[in-house]
């Protein structure tokens, strides 16, 4: 058999890259490559961008300078760029870089073997296009490998919101849902590699019209699979979080006390010109039902500081959003004007104030994860035990939210769903002892 090719990927952006870059990864193991940790040693490097951010987007034209050295010494070396820079930017990204080979947008990931096939005889490819298939239907099935405990599904892609400063809906596409029977065998093959914990994807996961029902009729499917023991989703809009999701925090036991809402900013001013369509009072609202269901529910949060036409006032109306929902995870970032958003029309806060809110804003996130790791000492959860701990006799697994925990114990393994008592708390992880297993 002749050697095979090596493929060595670098992910950047959001869990839909990381689901995306482990298909595309499967998807050429057909065409005979296999992963290299090590870009030295690589026939193609594959880099799968994000465009969400000018920061984000412009590391990749550093990246690829910096791996331009290796194609010097190895001018067979291929490069390919997939993601959301790919579809933003299409073939301008050869145009600033001709050493790259192969360009393909999200949607397109199932023409890939084909592509790098051409690519190898020379040619370049690029796609970016909007087929109305399920791109994942064409790609190869998941091979039977034991899998990681947990592991993530995309059931939905594209957004359909256009929030005034967002480029998912351009990079991504319109709202598509994938069919519920497509998504439950794919889960049903993942418990049967090994499968404990599955996070549903989507950009805008709670829009999921698959199944009847919507999310939570596909979350009620799911909790009948044997084997899976909990279920997640990721990333939500507060205008889809309808009332059976709001129940199913109460009643699925094998949902997880987790959400990840994204509110942005507290100022009904600012939300509205961002087109975000809800107000400050009616996301504090759905946060109130959802707690009267689940009432340990951990809360985390995305938010921009700087948005154009931000005051003071409108920013303390953010801090005092916080402080009300008292979140126990959250992501905040400094506004990024993006070409072609309606946003990027608007004049811009000046920088050092901009920076100036995102350090406030982060403090006070930060004592608030603080005290929430604090409040789990002394409490029972479950941990699902994924490696082995850096300290050896040590467990690392997620607790009930998300948070890491490590647990010294060999009486379980990975894959096992394991009873433990939260000892200790540090900043970014907790500590344990083990109780028994569970499952
Ligand atoms: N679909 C998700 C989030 C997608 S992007 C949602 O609606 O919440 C992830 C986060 O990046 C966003 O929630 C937002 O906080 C941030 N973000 C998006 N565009 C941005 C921009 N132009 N500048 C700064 N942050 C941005
Ligand atoms: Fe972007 Fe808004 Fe869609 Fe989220 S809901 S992906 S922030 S446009
Ligand atoms: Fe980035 Fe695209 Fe995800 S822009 S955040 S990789 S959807």
């Amino acid at each position: 058999m002749a050697d095979k090719k090596k493929l060595f990927v670098k992910t950047y952006g959001c869990q839909m890259n990381v689901y995306d870059s482990e298909r595309m990864t499967e998807a050429l193991g057909g065409q005979g490559y296999e992963t290299t940790p090590n870009p030295e040693d690589a026939d193609m490097i594959l880099l799968n961008t994000c465009h969400i951010r000018e920061k984000a987007a412009e590391k990749i034209y550093s990246e690829l300078g910096r791996f331009k050295p290796l194609k010097v010494e190895n001018p067979e070396l291929k490069f390919a760029v997939a993601g959301c820079v790919a579809q933003a930017e299409g073939e301008e990204i050869i145009r600033r870089q001709p050493m790259v080979d192969l360009v393909v947008g999200p949607q397109s990931y199932h023409k890939l073997p084909a592509m790098a096939k051409s690519v190898e005889d020379g040619n370049t490819a690029i796609d970016t296009d909007f087929p109305l298939e399920d791109k994942f239907e064409h790609l190869n099935k998941r091979p039977k490998a034991a899998r990681a405990p947990s592991a993530f599904l995309t059931v939905q892609e594209g957004c359909d919101k256009f929030c005034a400063f967002c480029v998912v809906p351009y990079t991504r596409g319109a709202e598509v849902s994938r069919p519920s029977a497509r998504v439950l065998d794919e889960a049903k093959q993942l418990v049967d590699q090994g499968v404990r914990e599955i996070t549903l994807l989507g950009q805008n996961v709670n829009a999921y019209h698959g199944h009847p029902g919507g999310l939570s009729g596909l979350i009620w499917a799911l909790a009948e699979i044997d084997g899976l023991a909990r279920i997640r989703f990721t990333t939500s809009h507060p205008n889809d979080m309808d009332d059976a999701l709001i129940d199913a925090h109460g009643t699925c036991d094998k949902l997880m006390p987790y959400l990840h809402l994204p509110v942005q900013s507290g100022s009904d001013k600012i939300l509205k010109a961002m087109a975000r369509k809800h107000t400050a009072a009616q996301y504090i609202e759905i946060i109130e039902r959802l707690r009267q269901k689940r009432p340990d529910l951990l809360l985390s949060g995305d938010f921009i500081v700087g948005f154009p036409g931000e005051t003071e006032e409108d920013f303390q109306d953010t801090m005092s959003l916080v402080r009300a929902v008292g979140y126990g995870q959250a992501y905040s970032f400094k506004y990024s004007a993006r070409p072609g958003t309606p946003a990027a029309e608007k004049a811009t806060v000046d920088d050092a104030t901009a920076t100036d809110r995102l350090h406030r804003l982060q403090a006070l996130l930060s004592e608030q994860q603080q005290a929430a790791q604090k409040a789990m000492v002394g409490r029972e959860t479950t941990v699902l035990f994924e490696k082995p701990g850096r300290d050896p006799g040590q467990w690392v697994g997620k607790s009930e939210h998300l948070q890491a925990v490590h647990v010294p114990t060999d009486k379980a393994g990975k894959g096992d769903l394991v009873r433990v008592r939260i000892t200790t708390a540090r900043t970014n992880s907790l500590q344990g002892e083990f109780l028994e297993i569970v499952r």
